[in-house]
């Protein structure tokens, strides 16, 4: 494995040779340095460490404060690997606001590239951030952040028109200057079209096998999910006495485009 910096630009020529990218969420320094270690290529510092670290059921609780800690530790444990922090709920409602919680992410927390939540209303805040020099994730499909406004955590664009809907966010993204983007529990057919007319890379999470590249919650992996597991997600500790050798099962199960399994696909 090359223990060169994982750039934006090391991404997309991943891309371009079809080289899938592994991605896993990260809380902490230990295992900052674990992952890296096992080749993962992007550490998302996700506010799903509100649900799987702090034990709430949504991610709303979560702070903007407790996202700059948790990600300077994982910035301190970072080696190689691209390092993705998400702006949490309601620290970015104007592009003002975010443009501040972005640069503290940055300055104090480490974060190459911000993450955020929703489509078209946010366009204008990603363009914002882009024209300011910060790298901007967008995020589409189901909207954890968006839970209560959703009736849950459902599945998204399964009807036409809000396949349609996902579809030209996806492309106003990328037009606004996102230079990434995670796309959520969406039918494998729409996130295969979307990852194949962007330019930009396209990480699934229950979006079926043929997005450049996959994430799972990284407690989900280790079998450590205290309810039920997702149906998307896969424990990689079965049969494994280590989690080093999990996470690099997880590396090579992407790669070679053995994760998801069909019966791990949503259609
Ligand atoms: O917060 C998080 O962990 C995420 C992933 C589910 C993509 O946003």
């Amino acid at each position: 494995m090359s223990t060169a910096s994982i750039t934006l630009t090391t991404l997309a020529a991943m891309k371009a040779r079809g080289e899938r990218i592994a991605c896993l969420t990260c809380y902490d320094a230990s295992f900052s340095r674990l992952l890296d270690r096992a080749g993962i290529d992007v550490l998302l510092v996700g506010d799903s460490l509100g649900m799987v670290v702090q034990g709430h059921p949504t991610t709303l609780p979560v702070s903007l404060e407790q996202m700059v800690y948790h990600s300077a530790a994982v910035a301190r444990g970072r080696e190689r690997a691209l390092l993705v922090t998400d702006l949490p709920f309601m620290s970015y409602a104007t592009p003002e606001q975010a443009i501040a919680s972005a640069a503290r992410l940055m300055q104090e927390g480490g974060a190459q590239v911000v993450k955020l939540e929703g489509g078209m209303p946010m366009l204008e805040t990603v363009r914002r951030l882009s024209e300011l020099g910060i790298p901007v994730c967008a995020h589409l499909g189901l909207l954890p952040q968006s839970v209560h406004r959703l009736g849950g955590y459902r599945f998204q664009g399964r009807e036409p028109d809000s396949a349609e809907r996902i579809r030209q966010e996806a492309m106003a993204m990328e037009e606004a200057g996102a230079v990434l983007l995670v796309l959520e529990c969406v039918p494998a057919a729409l996130a295969r079209e979307i990852s194949r007319s962007l330019t930009i890379p396209v990480i699934g999470i229950g979006a079926g096998p043929d997005c450049d590249g996959q994430v799972l919650v990284l407690y989900d992996i280790l079998g450590l999910n205290l309810g039920q597991p997702p149906r998307f997600s896969r424990d990689f500790m079965v049969g494994r006495h280590a989690i080093s050798e999990a996470v690099s099962a997880y590396v090579t199960a992407v790669r070679a485009g053995h994760f998801p399994s069909p019966a791990e696909t949503l259609y």
